[in-house]
């Protein structure tokens, strides 16, 4: 039976440990979330990350638009938050309605307060080796959570299934630099139950792809990314925990795995950006 990757405990110890760090300090950090329209998900997350930043003295702020909105306003408050010294941290919820170019939006805001490290300066460091200013909060979740657990990725084999900028590209990137073999797949990969079975490490990232018991290898360690509601209401993510969860070594349970992560590093990150720039 898989030994579960507790995401919920890790990450009262992470921000136990990111409070001590702030109480050190006479300023506070500032971040300020921007979110487009009323996206019931995306809402619950926002919210989420004000209640945790602010449990740990950072200043958090949500700017919240009607999905109306034009590109051009969006990117005025944006340069004018960059602008802002009291504003130590930026983050736009993705994602963002058509009419809004993503990149547009994201390629605004300044590097040293791209809280995501989305940024093309921040995203361009990471694929390059350079060090960015902040890593991606749910691949750099992800490997705090594997090292907590003290499990090997040099040499291992990671299978990544979903190639996205907030979660697939750069956890290859971060696994490569940690010396993994990195595979990623997606919506096109043919026979991907032949790749996913010869995983070492296999990361789910796709929302609502269920990863069954005879597309993983024994004893392979299983991080589930996805998140959803099924049709009784109850969260479940990528991986079909019951059957699979016997055969691995280790799972990431949804809820209460990566998702948990994801905001501890957020708070993290934000930590990183007040400490390295406005000190
Ligand atoms: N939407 C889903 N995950 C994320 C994330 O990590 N950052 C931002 N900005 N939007 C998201």
């Amino acid at each position: 039976m898989a030994i579960i990757l507790d995401g919920k405990s890790l990450r009262e110890k992470i921000l136990t440990e990111l409070k001590a760090r702030l109480e050190k300090y006479d300023k506070k950090p500032t971040l300020v979330v921007i979110l487009v329209g009323d996206n019931p998900a995306s809402k619950i997350y926002v919210n989420n990350k004000k209640k945790t930043a602010e449990n740990l003295g950072i200043n958090s702020i949500i700017i919240n638009y009607p999905a109306d909105i034009s590109e051009k306003v969006l990117l005025e408050k944006i340069q004018e938050l960059n602008e802002d010294d009291q504003v130590t941290a930026i983050l736009v919820q993705l994602p963002l309605p058509k009419h809004i170019n993503k990149f547009k939006v994201i390629n605004a805001i300044s590097p040293q307060k791209d809280v995501d490290g989305f940024t093309p300066e921040n995203a361009g460091k990471l694929f390059t080796g350079e060090k960015p200013y902040v890593y991606p909060c749910t691949p750099k979740g992800i490997i705090r959570l594997l090292d907590e657990y003290k499990i090997p990725i040099e040499e291992q084999h990671a299978v990544i299934v979903g190639r996205s900028n907030i979660v697939g590209k750069p956890l290859a990137q971060m696994l490569l630099q940690r010396n993994a073999t990195v595979t990623i797949c997606h919506s096109r990969t043919k026979n991907l139950s032949d790749i996913t079975k010869t995983a070492d490490i296999l990361v789910s990232a796709v929302g609502g792809k269920i990863i069954g018991k005879n597309m993983i290898k024994p004893n392979c360690v299983v991080i589930d990314v996805g998140i959803f509601k099924d049709e009784n209401g109850k969260t479940r993510g990528d991986v079909n925990f019951e059957e699979v969860s016997p055969l691995a070594s280790y799972i990431s349970p949804v809820p209460g795995g990566v998702g948990p992560m994801t905001i501890a590093m957020l708070m993290s990150n934000t930590v990183e950006l007040f400490e390295k720039n406005h000190l």
